[in-house]
């Protein structure tokens, strides 16, 4: 049988959002990369420029906490003025449209907050939250950039940025939020990550386990393209609004 065609492909994913009753949706850095932030893996990405290991590691933190906050500093700046895309804003419509929607995302740049996402677990944390390594407290802060060091407003401690480091345990709350809504959800997009990090890399496998249609949007093929069951080439802001409209 012939491959189905892209538009083939998106129809029948609408045709089956029309009908969903709980949508879990994953994003990844694919989905901010049209937003024009850097994702980790592509050409121009994070990893291929600095050492993920000199920067995102709590031993980094340790040895260097300037360094650490330094290139978070400009990280903030540099996503400070940018804005949501078409992508982001389809799933903010697909939310409203749909009786349960749950967004896991792994990206840190508050992207989806902006664009009006609600039901949303961040599972690598968000750039824009501070978190105090003495006595734990959390906040947003949006100042940029931020005081080297920064510390914390109740008790002096050294503020850190309220991510995900390697090495580092995602919190159980939030990870346990994600699975309890994958176990119950019937329809899941993976829509721009490259599966390469775990846990977030079998969350689309895992709902498939458990019963649920699943798609994924990528502009490139990933370990997980042939086990789904859709996959659709192309970029994020322009199929994620084909899937309201259509
Ligand atoms: P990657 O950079 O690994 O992958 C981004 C994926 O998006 C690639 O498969 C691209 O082909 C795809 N892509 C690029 N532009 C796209 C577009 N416009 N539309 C659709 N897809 C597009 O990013 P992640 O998978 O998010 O973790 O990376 C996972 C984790 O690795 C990150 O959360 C981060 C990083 O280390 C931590 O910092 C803990």
């Amino acid at each position: 049988m012939a491959e189905k065609t892209a538009g083939e492909k998106i129809g029948e994913l609408r045709d089956r959002l029309a009908k969903a009753q709980h949508l879990v949706v994953l994003t990844g850095a694919g989905i901010s990369a049209e937003s024009g932030v850097p994702t980790f893996r592509g050409q121009d990405g994070l990893w291929r420029q600095y050492r993920a290991m000199d920067l995102a590691t709590p031993e980094a933190f340790q040895e260097d906490p300037k360094l650490v906050w330094e290139f978070y500093n400009w990280r903030r700046e540099l996503l400070a003025p940018l804005r949501p895309n078409p992508g982001h804003l389809g799933l903010v419509e697909l939310e409203k449209r749909l009786p349960k929607f749950t967004l896991i995302t792994q990206n840190i740049d508050g992207l989806h907050q902006v664009a009006g996402s609600r039901n949303m677990l961040e599972l690598h944390g968000n750039l824009w939250w501070v978190r105090c390594t003495a006595c734990g407290m959390k906040e947003e802060d949006r100042t940029v950039p931020l005081p080297v060091l920064p510390k914390c407003r109740s008790c002096g401690g050294l503020l850190r940025p309220h991510v995900v480091w390697f090495g580092e345990m995602l919190e159980p709350p939030v990870l346990n939020a994600s699975y309890e809504a994958i176990e119950q959800s019937d329809v899941m997009l993976v829509i721009g990550t490259s599966g390469t990090v775990q846990p977030a890399a079998s969350m689309g496998v895992l709902a498939k386990r458990t019963g649920s249609l699943v798609a994924e949007i990528n502009l490139d093929p990933t370990p997980y393209t042939d086990a789904y069951h859709i996959s659709i080439s192309g970029k994020a802001g322009d199929i994620i609004p084909q899937l309201v409209d259509g």
